[in-house]
């Protein structure tokens, strides 16, 4: 883990907020490259969810809502972790992940066992909306972008004129006061999550369930997170919640261990129900194949972006051994990403950087491809070093322009580039012309 945060920092995919302050537990921000890389998460997620289906439509809510939101939705009187101070360092700590010696719990921060007892501790953050400061003003950052969907329901419904079972798709930030921001980005108090709600019959609840795991566990296998890295997690009746007729968690294997990304959970009418009773307006839907009116029950994979992206950094990162042209060992960093989610597709290299037809060619090409895909001119250094800056942070394609390229090694290969796979680090040659389609083919 600790190579992987220092390479994150290093080549900018993930730095702490505000550092030059020291920081803010549980907050950070994404670099370039990073920001590239959970922009490509985030558009293959709704091109699969929304672009690509008619039954799943969008919508993008407010962070801030009405207070009775979520009295209603129940997090204001419950959604909270049980909490311990230690007496003698002051941490503050999760109770139910305290260490234990002897049978006995302790603080992981100074050894002592004098804890106070577990009291709850509200994960949402509080705030004030207008000038006053009084219970009137009150409200919440949303804990979860769900709640925006359940309340909008009756109109998306109609606006979208779509029939039951239809989804509504929400990416969007999420605040959460964690007691215990821990593991890189992986529990942070600000985060973003990917949300469906899928609506449907009460009788096919159970069914989409399983429909729902199905589909989820396709979409990390088509961003390059392969099955054998993930573990389905069935819980156990007497541990979900109490509406919840079958949730499953999908768990990742992160170095500190497995973890979950993602809930998919059937939640029955118990969202849309709390929100009809608490603001007297109706939430039912009418069936007009059988005159029936009813609250839709729903199904929902939840997942978090910044969670994902964690576990792609994790699932790509290798260091390898390679021996170089004079056969000397040395090890190769490299990060494996699928290529649909590499933050840079294509580094575009002339094999010498003081030759004004070798530059004017790569910078042509980087023209051509720039419309198309996110790439990247690099001419300093030699040609060895270049490709490795490149594998370190996953570009899966490096185009070189060469003395082939602008004919000065004869005709046969003029008008031609190499194209450089990062993960089997092989070259090809392609025509130019061609070499948009094959790039494009490769990433889509
Ligand atoms: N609407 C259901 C819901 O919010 P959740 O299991 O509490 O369910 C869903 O959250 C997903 O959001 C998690 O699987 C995780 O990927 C992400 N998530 C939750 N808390 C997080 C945190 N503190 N930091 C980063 N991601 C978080």
């Amino acid at each position: 883990m600790e190579k992987i945060v220092s390479l994150c920092k290093r080549r900018g995919f993930i730095m702490q907020s505000s550092e030059i302050y020291g920081g803010l537990n549980g907050c950070w921000d994404y670099g370039p490259l990073g920001t590239e890389l959970k922009r490509n998460l985030k558009d293959f997620w709704w091109r699969r969810m929304v672009r690509e289906r008619d039954d799943i439509v969008g919508m993008d809510g407010s962070i801030l809502m009405n207070r009775q939101v979520w009295v209603a939705s129940g997090h204001e009187a419950t959604f909270s972790d049980p909490m311990v101070d230690c007496r003698n360092c002051n941490s503050r700590l999760r109770a139910d992940q305290l260490p234990e010696r002897d049978g006995k719990r302790y603080c992981p921060v100074c050894g002592s066992f004098d804890l106070t007892e577990a009291r709850a501790f509200n994960l949402m953050f509080k705030t004030y909306v207008g000038a006053t400061e009084d219970e009137s003003a009150i409200t919440y950052l949303r804990p979860e972008t769900a709640q925006a969907i359940f309340v909008q329901f009756k109109s998306i419904l109609e606006v979208s004129r779509k029939k039951l079972p239809f989804g509504i798709a929400q990416i969007g930030k999420a605040f959460r006061n964690e007691i215990n921001p821990r593991n890189f980005t992986f529990r942070s108090r600000e985060f973003e999550q990917m949300e469906l709600e899928y609506f449907c019959r009460p009788e096919d609840g159970v069914e989409l369930l399983e429909y729902w795991l199905k589909e989820r566990l396709k979409f990390y296998e088509e961003i390059g997170i392969s099955s054998d890295l993930l573990h389905v997690h069935q819980i156990a009746p007497d541990e979900r919640a109490h509406y919840s007729q079958g949730t499953y968690d999908i768990e990742f294997e992160f170095p500190f261990g497995v973890q979950e990304l993602e809930g998919v959970a059937y939640r029955t009418d118990y969202d849309l129900s709390q929100h009809q009773k608490a603001s007297g307006k109706s939430l039912e839907y009418f069936d007009e194949e059988t005159g029936q009116h009813f609250v839709p029950h729903v199904v929902e994979p939840s997942a978090g972006v910044d969670r994902t992206v964690l576990a792609l950094i994790c699932a790509a990162f290798c260091e390898e051994t390679i021996t170089d042209q004079k056969g000397k060992a040395e090890t190769r960093i490299v990060l494996k990403f699928h290529p649909r989610m590499a933050p840079i597709k294509c580094g575009i290299f002339p094999l010498l950087k003081n030759n004004e037809r070798l530059v004017g060619q790569a910078r042509e090409i980087v023209e051509l491809l720039r419309p198309h895909m996110m790439v990247f001119y690099d001419e300093s250094g030699a040609i060895g070093r270049r490709y490795r800056r490149q594998d370190e942070v996953g570009t899966p394609f490096g185009v070189t322009v060469d003395f082939d390229t602008i004919g000065e090694n004869g005709p046969s290969n003029q008008e031609t580039v190499t194209i450089r796979e990062r993960d089997s680090m092989k070259q090809v040659r392609v025509p130019i012309g061609e070499l948009k389609s094959v790039l494009v083919d490769r990433i889509s």
